[in-house]
């Protein structure tokens, strides 16, 4: 069945609340839209652990820096649609900004440590927007739940701790990457890449590995770990942003993996103009 199109926050509220009131559970799925099978397994997980699955379709202008691809980041509300009604979505919220961010708007929330490094320490002001338009979503529609993909592993590091600090109460749900079938993480910006750049992209991906299999035969610091992941970036001409092994949920850098540590590789290379990132835990 198509979703249930909501337009205004007022709406919003009160469709959320209708749900809360008859005692059912909800899951939200937030979303900038130009959906793929990663948002799809998002819903799909949160019809498993829900009764109600909700997302949201906006493309959050302040998390955008003003050189950024606002203006031409990929929309198709029609087949977002499409997807979320196959994926058993309810109801998807799809405001203007004047909606989520009215004259006077003046309340931004900033997640201090996590957010510092990686794509926070290259996007300044990302996080915050991003933190900003989570806290609203996850204010206005209140759900139990809310999931977000692995593949911004930094946001959902930012998401888990806003939720925390500010008592939200509801469980936050991260989901692995979804890849293409050569390795690719999925991504609605891989729909910049020209046939040249998809191929060459296919390094992050292959760094990573190649940093996990150096891990397997025995090496424990970052600096050969990083190097390992370098390399392919290079061999295929994608200009790297950052290589970094930090720890899997403070995210400060890793001199080495000790034993019992968690450590995540985060990777962020241009192919062409667009940027790319991807992640993977290191170690096991
Ligand atoms: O991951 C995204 O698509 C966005 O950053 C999010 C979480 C929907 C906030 O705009």
């Amino acid at each position: 069945m198509a979703p249930l199109v909501l337009r205004t926050v007022a709406e919003t509220v009160a469709w959320a609340e209708s749900i809360r009131r008859s005692g059912r559970r909800l899951a939200l799925v937030p979303t900038m839209g130009y959906l793929h099978e990663g948002h799809v397994s998002l819903m799909r997980e949160g019809r498993r652990r829900a009764d109600v699955v909700a997302a949201s379709i906006f493309v959050n202008p302040t998390q955008f820096g003003p050189k950024e691809d606002l203006s031409r980041y990929p929309r198709d509300l029609e087949g977002d649609l499409a997807k979320c009604a196959s994926a058993g979505v309810e109801a998807v919220f799809a405001p203007v900004p004047a909606e989520v961010y009215p004259p006077g708007y003046q309340t931004y929330v900033d997640v201090e440590q996590v957010s510092q490094g990686l794509c926070g320490a290259r996007r300044p002001g990302h996080f915050r927007g991003v933190a900003t338009v989570v806290t609203k979503l996850l204010c206005i529609f209140k759900p139990q739940l809310a999931l977000f993909g692995e593949k911004d592993y930094q946001q959902l590091q930012v998401i888990r701790a806003l939720e925390r600090d500010l008592n939200l109460g509801v469980e936050i749900i991260g989901m692995p990457t979804v890849r293409e079938p050569d390795g690719l993480a999925m991504s609605s910006r891989n729909a910049y890449l020209s046939p040249e750049d998809r191929q060459r992209a296919l390094a992050l991906s292959r760094g990573l590995a190649a940093a996990q299999a150096l891990y397997r035969s025995g090496t424990r610091e970052t600096s050969a770990l990083v190097g390992a992941a370098r390399r392919e970036l290079e061999a295929a001409g994608l200009r790297e942003d950052y290589v970094e092994l930090v720890d899997a949920t403070s995210l400060t850098p890793l001199p080495a993996i000790g034993p019992g540590q968690t450590a995540r590789m985060l990777v962020a290379a241009f192919a062409g103009t667009t940027r790319l990132i991807d992640n993977q835990p290191i170690g096991g």
